[in-house]
């Protein structure tokens, strides 16, 4: 049987540089990162971080829109936790929380104490059974009482005492009353004087220290969560839309699948308000057949991955910058946005992503030595590292196992898994915003060297050369002894 092979040369990063244009960019800082995750949400910085157990929950994804990017939530744990981690990022800021905690007005000194520990918080607003308002209890009014069975209404801020801000309040409003009274809670009342929200101080100062913050049209942070592709999964996606999930990403290996397509289909049709992004596929007919079952976004990658042994295992896989190249050509006619997935080891790397056609990238093992990430740390040969593993890898594998059965796994039967991830150690890193500082510090200067001051223009000016195994040793520092 003959061979069918496609004519052309698939490449990767390292296999190609990008040519200088000239350029009229005075400055890095010229440079719009602007892009599209999905068709309806912008970001100020291209960047995803991975929905894999080693890189995203809440933590990461709250610091990701802080800075401008998402993160999305991994799937690998029970629906009750990720909707509540989803439901954690939204509730991280916007200047009113609406439905704030509240605690019931039978309640005592020490059910108030539980309460503002159980959800990290510093006061709840006393509520009657009709929900209307009460007063208001903060942490410095239970702090030091000794009595903890005392009511909580002997403590709080009754309501006459309490100030109050109407539902339709600005935020230079709510501003102005805050300081006026020197207060640092704002309980919202509806007409009807039943509970609606809570302005903080906290919440205000946070909207001016985050200018680039990927938000939602209430304020509130935007994340994403990940989910499969089972019948059980629609459960999944419902509980962290009800908590307010911005986007759900389908989460399967082999995005060009039945499974993958019908589960697209099933969750556009279900939540035609919420972004469904679809993936990991590498091919032209990957990303028309997901855009037609309705994704607004696409995921390219396949065995690219830092911690992947897709292709090793099975075969199958597209060199990563052919993958986007040729993604992104059929997502821009579609009108639909390409995450680049995978492979991403420098800033370098995320200048070529973008410049071959994806809007954003997404990064997984880049991120996980950062303090954000929730990988466990480990000290070998006196170096901290954190774990990273593959989401297909042998122990998330079994991990996934074992909370589907709710007990653990005979490791008689560990020899039954076909693993296409790893397990490794990544360097810790640090806090994620400095390790994000320096990817889009290279972005933004990448893209001055393209003459580009958006991201289209890095589309229209790119000119690819394919280079040698010398040009590459002559990209890194070569011939001086390294530190
Ligand atoms: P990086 O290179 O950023 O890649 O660490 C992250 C991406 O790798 C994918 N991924 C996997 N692919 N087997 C695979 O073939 C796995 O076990 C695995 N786990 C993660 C995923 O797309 C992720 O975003």
């Amino acid at each position: 049987m003959a061979l069918k092979l496609r004519p052309e040369t698939a490449l990767t990063f390292d296999d190609v540089l990008l040519v200088p244009k000239r350029s009229t960019i005075p400055s890095r800082f010229a440079v719009n990162t602007h892009t599209q995750f999905s068709r309806h949400i912008s970001l100020a910085l291209p960047i995803i971080s991975s929905n894999m157990d080693t890189v995203t929950e809440w933590t990461m994804a709250r610091a990701m829109a802080h800075l401008g990017g998402i993160g999305v939530i991994h799937r690998f744990m029970t629906i009750e936790r990720q909707a509540a981690e989803v439901q954690r990022v939204k509730r991280t800021e916007g200047f009113m929380v609406e439905r704030p905690y509240n605690l019931e007005c039978t309640a005592t000194v020490q059910d108030a104490r539980d309460r503002m520990d159980k959800y990290h918080i510093g006061g709840l607003v006393v509520v009657d059974a009709q929900n209307g308002v009460m007063g208001l209890v903060t942490a410095r009014d239970v702090m030091f009482e000794r009595d903890p069975k005392r009511p909580v209404v002997d403590v709080m801020t009754p309501r006459d005492r309490l100030v109050i801000a109407r539902e339709d309040t600005t935020m230079e409003q709510a501003r102005d009353i805050l300081h006026e009274h020197r207060i640092e809670k704002l309980p919202v009342l509806g007409s009807d004087g039943r509970l609606e929200g809570l302005i903080t101080a906290l919440d205000i100062a946070r909207q001016e220290q985050w200018p680039l913050a990927t938000k939602d049209s209430r304020g509130r942070l935007r994340v994403a969560a990940a989910v499969g592709v089972r019948p059980s999964d629609m459960e999944r996606a419902v509980a962290c839309a009800n908590a307010g999930a911005d986007a759900l990403v389908v989460d399967i290996a082999h995005g060009h699948s039945d499974n993958a397509l019908n589960m697209v289909r099933a969750l556009k049709e279900r939540f035609p308000s919420i972004d469904i992004v679809g993936g990991n596929v590498a091919t032209t007919d990957g990303v028309r057949d997901l855009v037609e079952a309705g994704a607004d976004a696409v995921k390219v990658g396949v065995g690219a991955g830092s911690i992947c042994i897709t292709r090793i295992v099975t075969g199958f896989g597209v060199p990563q910058l052919s993958a986007v190249a040729e993604c992104a050509d059929a997502g821009q006619a579609l009108g639909v946005p390409i995450i680049a997935d995978g492979g991403i080891r420098n800033s370098g790397d995320i200048t070529k992503a973008l410049a071959v056609g994806a809007s954003t990238v997404m990064l997984g093992s880049l991120l996980a030595g950062t303090d954000e990430s929730p990988g466990a740390n480990v000290v070998r040969g006196g170096r901290r590292y954190k774990i990273v593993r593959g989401m297909a890898s042998l122990t998330a594998n079994i991990d996934r196992q074992e909370l589907e059965l709710g007990r653990e796994v005979d490791p008689d039967d560990w020899e039954h898994v076909v693993a296409e991830g790893v397990e490794a150690m990544v360097p810790i890193r640090g806090p994620v915003q400095d390790i994000i500082y320096q990817l889009v510090g290279g972005l933004r200067s990448g893209m001055s060297y393209a003459g580009a001051r958006t991201l289209s223009e890095l589309w229209a000016n790119a000119e690819f050369l394919r280079i040698t195994p010398a040009g590459k040793a002559e990209s890194g520092a070569h011939d001086v002894m390294m530190e």
